[in-house]
């Protein structure tokens, strides 16, 4: 049986077995964390981050990947770059969730110590993008729309997460001492994501051009 055909693992079902397992993740973790301060709940927040931006890579990727790497795999990936785009999503959910417990039990830390205005505008426009592009992802709404203003929405919204997420560890990776070995590895992920697209483009202007 070819398991990547298998209902279990397309569509919704993939999408609640991933936010499953991410949530079950982040509900482990939460015991190893002392709650009762802004450190435990700072921990948690850069958690739910580390469980969803595998997800945002892999649908910014997907066609880009198809392209290169045509197989089932790659076919799999795109059939399901809706559920994967909408399981990101709700794995930020944690991640909100775990803002507004800051926000409202921690807001002097919030303020003295997260608090930057040059992230802010990357941070608040991140979940307004997420939150149209999740609403926009049913058919019911999506059928409101032109063809364009869904591809403009849906691919500013995914380069502009994108760059939020990179620009992120760009920074950690740049002006932060504590650096840690995953700060690399997301970093040189969230690159190789936009190279693949690049690369995908042009082999397609390519086999265009060859055609003509
Ligand atoms: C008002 C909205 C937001 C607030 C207040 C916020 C706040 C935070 C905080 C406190 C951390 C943990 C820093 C640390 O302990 O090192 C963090 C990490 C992070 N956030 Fe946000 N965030 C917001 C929205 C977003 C959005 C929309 C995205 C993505 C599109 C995002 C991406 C990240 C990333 C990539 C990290 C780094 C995680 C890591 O170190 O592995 N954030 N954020």
């Amino acid at each position: 049986m070819d398991i990547l055909k298998s209902k279990l693992f397309n569509g919704w079902p993939l999408l609640y077995w991933i936010v499953g397992i991410n949530s079950a993740a982040v509900i482990a973790y939460m015991p190893m964390q002392d709650l009762s301060g802004p450190l435990g709940v700072s921990e948690m927040i850069q958690m739910s981050v580390r469980c969803s931006v595998p997800l945002l890579y892999l649908a910014f990727a997907a066609s880009a990947i198809n392209t290169l790497f045509p197989g089932k795999f790659s076919r799999w990936l795109l059939r399901n770059r809706r559920y994967i785009g909408l399981s990101y999503a709700s794995s930020m959910g944690w991640q909100l969730f775990f803002i507004i417990w800051m926000l409202a039990g921690y807001w002097e830390y919030y303020v003295e110590e997260v608090y930057l205005l040059s992230d802010l505008v990357f941070q608040v426009p991140g979940y307004l993008f997420i939150f149209a592009m999740t609403i926009t992802s049913f058919h019911a709404v999506r059928r409101k729309m032109s063809q364009t203003q869904w591809h403009v929405l849906h691919r500013t919204g995914i380069y502009f997460l994108w760059f939020t997420v990179v620009d992120t560890y760009y920074y950690e990776l740049t002006y932060y001492g504590d650096i840690q070995f995953i700060d690399y590895i997301y970093a040189a992920a969230g690159l190789l994501a936009y190279l693949m697209r690049v690369a995908a483009w042009a082999r397609l202007r390519v086999m265009q051009l060859a055609k003509r």
